[in-house]
């Protein structure tokens, strides 16, 4: 990318199916980048973890499956784009996630004046995505995410960063990810319509290595912001 390109804040969506590697993905571009990286699944299990009066509730409604309702996820992000390090750019990770939100975002860019750049997804097979769910494992410290084959811990079932012995996601358990699967296709698939018809949809083909979905998304940016 050039000097000049750079410059420009990069205001970013990046969705996909449980499991393609979306956070993944955020994670590297944010480093790339030096954008915010929300995650609105990272800050609902924040939340649980913090364990306020609606910890109980959230927690159950995710080990579920199910998506939490517009209101309240829209009010994470709505608090977070105004705030002065998000004027250098961002990455919503898992927002949005239905069409309804997909509107509130407009309506909120609209009035701050600044329009997404590209909405980024990623999309594999359900097989690929059942393979990289069932070995993701997470620091409970930390939340640094591994996955027992494809991105291991030096030290199995330890975290690199703090030692702190790895676990299993509630909501990566069989059942919840077919329901997640399930809730994914009815709610959040119909945004690959809203995007491309706003003309910032980009494509990527997740079935590859970390590092080539890496580049797959850097040459597809720049190429969009041409
Ligand atoms: P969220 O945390 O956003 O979950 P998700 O969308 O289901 O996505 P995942 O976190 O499971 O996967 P990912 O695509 O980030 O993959 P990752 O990079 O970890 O949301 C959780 C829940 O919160 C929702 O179900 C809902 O209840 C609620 N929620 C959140 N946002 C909401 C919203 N806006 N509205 C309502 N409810 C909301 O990768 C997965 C694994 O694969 C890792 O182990 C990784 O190491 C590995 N991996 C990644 N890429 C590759 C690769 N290319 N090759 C091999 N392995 C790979």
């Amino acid at each position: 990318m050039a000097d000049s390109e750079a410059a420009a804040p990069m205001r970013l969506v990046i969705f996909g199916p449980p499991g393609v590697g979306k956070g993944t993905q955020a994670t590297r571009l944010v480093e790339r980048l030096g954008v915010c990286h929300l995650s609105t699944g990272d800050a609902l299990r924040d939340a649980i973890r913090a364990g306020g009066a609606n910890a109980a509730d959230l927690k159950a409604c995710l080990d579920a499956g199910q998506l939490v309702p517009d209101e309240l996820v829209a009010s994470i992000i709505v608090d977070r784009l105004d705030q002065p390090d998000c004027r250098r750019g961002y990455i919503l990770d898992g927002f949005p996630r239905t069409i309804g939100q997909a509107e509130t975002l407009e309506n909120l860019t609209r009035a701050l004046g600044s329009a997404l750049s590209a909405a980024v997804f990623i999309d594999a097979p359900d097989e690929v995505l059942i393979e990289r769910i069932a070995g993701r494992r997470i620091c409970p410290e930390c939340g640094r995410s591994y996955h027992m084959s494809f991105a291991p811990p030096a030290s199995p079932g330890k975290c690199d960063a703090d030692g702190a012995a790895l676990e299993q996601r509630g909501d990566d358990e069989p059942g919840a990810v077919r329901e997640r699967l399930r809730v994914y296709g009815e709610r959040t698939a119909p945004l690959l319509g809203f995007y491309r018809s706003r003309e910032i949809l980009v494509e990527i083909d997740g079935v590859a290595d970390v590092d080539a979905i890496e580049r797959q998304i850097a040459e597809l940016l720049e190429a969009h912001a041409r």
